[in-house]
């Protein structure tokens, strides 16, 4: 029997890639080890978003090569976003690794380690749902890459074009995962408003809201990460109505400023985003709104920061990403030059996370004394974790084995990030 370690970094699309080859790895024959010190495979999962991610990533495969000096028959595969058509520079640069594999490259992994498994028969049979086990939250990709070439990201270089899956095949796996014990899926993708353009009879987002919520057993549908150019009246009348999705939509804002985003290659404008924010809003009651933002993009002078700042006050989201402006080689942006010093980078940074922690506080203190629906996930530290339908995390204390369950509770108390209640 051999044991496989998956270490992964990056957003969600990356921890769905590191389940899928978890399990398929598993329906191998590999077990899962505790430690890379114990695995015969060691597959690092990377992220390429920002260039501290990748620091992280060449940290963790520094601490990889001792191991292997240790036990020289240890397998080291890098795969993800760092991982892209030429990789020389990185062959060069990290000798510890034995092989390199794009990102979401479960086939490619097998046929590697695992030559004699019958890779193809067996991936599209429940094998991504397998180390979903025991799990009541998973994630479920519904579109691969991106066409969207913001100036900024190298994700489009490194996933390739958009891929959608067939509405049949995401229905399937999400029964496979419900059989499994999970009660919440999210749809993933870079863009899942673009899900379905390819695809036979061109279904959408909205028409995969309606089969997937057909789903019996399934308690909640979530989606990440949605377009804000793509945000149509149909999609939004569809997170209205489909009654499993949940009110909780994440629309990348980016930047607070036309002229910026018009140089981010975003393909909307300040008042488009805030005209969607209230078609959502007027539309879809009691919704939870978050987004992404980058400071201190190329050029982004100090009034055009404030714009950005501004708007998150107007907006007033319950949730805020927010990230330095990291150069990408290879992406446009990179030839804007990177001129906002680091330290105004991060004065930057922290003036929204100020701002943040204001508005989230304001926003869930309104919350107490109020009884909201919870779906438990896990126990930590003594305390039980759930969610909101509006993805709030609650805690609560309770000697019974609540996990899985939705319930009723009552809010008693709220912070910036996280609320406290008692089972009603
Ligand atoms: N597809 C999503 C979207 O349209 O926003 C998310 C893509 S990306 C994986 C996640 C976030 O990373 C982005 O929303 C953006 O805020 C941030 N990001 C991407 N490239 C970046 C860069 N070069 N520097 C800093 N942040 C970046
Ligand atoms: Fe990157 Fe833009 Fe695609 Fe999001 S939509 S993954 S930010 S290129
Ligand atoms: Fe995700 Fe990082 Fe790739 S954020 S798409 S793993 S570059």
């Amino acid at each position: 029997m051999k044991n496989y370690y998956i270490w992964t970094i990056g957003c969600q699309m990356n921890k769905a890639d590191s389940a899928a080859l978890a399990g398929a790895l598993e329906s191998a024959g590999y077990c899962r080890a505790a430690s890379p010190a114990e695995a015969d495979l060691v597959v690092v999962n990377s992220c390429s978003v920002r260039e501290n991610a990748e620091q992280r990533v060449y940290g963790k495969l520094g601490a990889l090569a001792d191991v292997k000096r240790s036990r020289p028959g240890t397998i080291i595969a890098l795969m993800g976003c760092m991982v892209g058509a030429d990789d020389s520079e990185l062959r060069a640069r990290l000798p510890m690794v034995d092989y390199f594999f794009p990102p979401a490259a479960t086939r490619q992994v097998l046929d590697r380690v695992v030559p004699d498994f019958a890779c193809d028969g067996a991936l599209g049979k429940g094998i991504a749902a397998g180390s979903w086990e025991g799990a009541v939250a998973a994630f479920v990709p519904i579109i691969h890459g991106c066409d969207n070439f913001c100036t900024y990201c190298i994700v489009p270089y490194r996933r390739g074009r958009e891929q959608s899956r067939p509405v049949e095949d995401i229905v399937r796996e999400t029964e496979d995962l419900v059989r499994k014990g999970v009660k919440e899926v999210t749809l993933l993708g870079q863009n899942v408003n673009s899900y379905g353009h390819y695809l036979r009879g061109t279904p959408d987002l909205a028409d995969l809201f309606w089969e997937v919520n057909g789903v019996e057993g399934l308690e909640r549908i979530r989606f990440l990460t949605s377009h804000p150019k793509d945000m149509s009246e149909r999609l939004i009348e569809a997170i209205a109505s489909v009654p499993k999705v949940c009110e909780y939509v994440n629309l990348p804002v980016q930047s607070g400023d036309d002229e910026v985003l018009k140089r981010m290659g975003r393909r909307y404008n300040v008042a488009k985003y805030e005209e969607t924010i209230s078609k959502l809003r007027d539309r879809v009651s009691d919704l939870a709104l978050a987004t992404d933002l980058i400071v201190g993009f190329p050029g982004e002078s100090y009034e055009q920061f404030q714009n950005s700042y501004a708007l998150l006050e107007r907006v007033g989201f319950d949730q805020v990403h927010v990230a330095a402006y990291s150069r990408r080689p290879g992406t446009a942006a990179a030839h804007m030059g990177d001129d906002v010093s680091v330290e105004e980078k991060k004065a930057r940074l922290e003036a929204v996370e100020l701002l943040q922690e204001r508005v989230a506080a304001s926003i869930n203190a309104q919350l107490v004394g109020r009884t909201v629906e919870v779906l438990f996930e896990d126990l930590k530290d003594g305390k039980w974790q759930g969610r909101t339908r509006t993805n709030k995390l609650v805690f609560v204390q309770s000697g019974r084995d609540i996990r899985g369950l939705l319930a009723a509770v009552q809010i008693i108390a709220a912070t910036p990030w996280s609320l406290r209640g008692e089972l009603a």
